[in-house]
């Protein structure tokens, strides 16, 4: 595979910070002097242009419906990446149409080559165009909560995603923790429940790839009140230094599936 690794973000319940780590684990990679690309593909609610205060001219809108060319729809972020965001309240885009799928797909066709690393901030739950944006995707990241709603829908998607897709690796990110361990525990957790419960063919079973935890950080609603990236405006909170790590465990994962890819049979 050359150019870009494509991860989909994406979670069962809403609101656990998909949008919040989409946005400043972009800034973290760039910072490791990777080129990245976030689409925000929570085609139906974006707010990925509030998290990051850009108001662009043209979207993701315009390109899907032939008003634009690709190249206009994509913006400078703060942080050092690039947007292509989706404008808010695209009802039509809640749908998945064969018109959307075709554009989806075609549109990461084009941005593969150019980038090392585009990162897919989609919408919870198990949407038809939240499956199909994740099917376009390398790898997926289920970004929960610890709380026993969030886990149990992280659970459901994951189980989806791999009866549905074949997907067998999912990698998890456990968000607002309040202990420390607590992300690993979850993890652990969430990894007995899904070897117990979900049976797929030929005996294969799930491997979550846990990459760390963000700590639950007054920091973070802060600089959404901001409208700043956390990454930029608390660099040194103790949220921003988890979303440090996680890229750096992200970016290691990479290395090593590339290195596995090329390593003689
Ligand atoms: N680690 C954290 N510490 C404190 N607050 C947090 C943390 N992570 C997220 N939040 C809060 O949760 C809010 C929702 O986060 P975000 O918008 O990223 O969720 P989402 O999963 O993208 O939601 P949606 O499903 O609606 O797209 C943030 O605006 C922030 O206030
Ligand atoms: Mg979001």
């Amino acid at each position: 595979m050359s150019g870009a690794h494509i991860l989909a973000i994406t979670s069962g319940k809403g609101g656990v910070g998909k949008t919040m780590l989409s946005a400043n684990l972009a800034a973290a990679l760039a910072r490791r002097g990777e080129k990245v690309l976030v689409i925000d593909a929570d085609l139906g609610l974006a707010n990925l242009d509030v998290v990051l205060n850009l108001h662009p001219r043209i979207t993701l809108h315009d390109v899907f419906t032939g008003k634009a060319p690709l190249d206009q729809a994509v913006i400078d972020a703060p942080g050092g990446f690039q947007v292509m965001l989706a404008g808010s309240g695209l009802i039509e885009y809640s749908r998945l149409t064969p018109q959307v799928r075709e554009q989806l797909a075609l549109l990461l066709d084009t941005v593969r080559p150019r980038y090392d690393r585009v990162l897919i901030d989609t919408g919870a739950g198990i949407s038809d165009i939240v499956l199909y944006a994740v099917s376009l995707a390398d790898e997926v990241l289920v970004v929960a909560t610890p709380e026993p709603p969030a886990l149990a829908d992280a659970y459901a998607t994951i189980k989806v995603l791999a009866m549905q897709q074949g997907r067998t690796s999912t990698m998890l990110v456990v968000n607002q923790t309040q202990r420390p361990g607590e992300g690993r525990h979850v993890a652990t957790q969430l990894q007995a429940v899904l070897q117990r419960f979900v049976q797929l063919a030929d005996g294969a079973s799930i491997t979550l790839q846990p990459l760390g935890n963000i700590t639950l950080d007054t920091a973070v609603r802060q600089s959404v009140q901001k409208r700043q990236l956390l990454m930029l405006a608390y660099p040194g909170s103790d949220a921003a230094q988890d979303i440090r790590e996680i890229a750096r465990r992200l970016a290691e994962a990479t290395a090593t599936a590339a290195a596995g890819l090329q390593s003689p049979p």
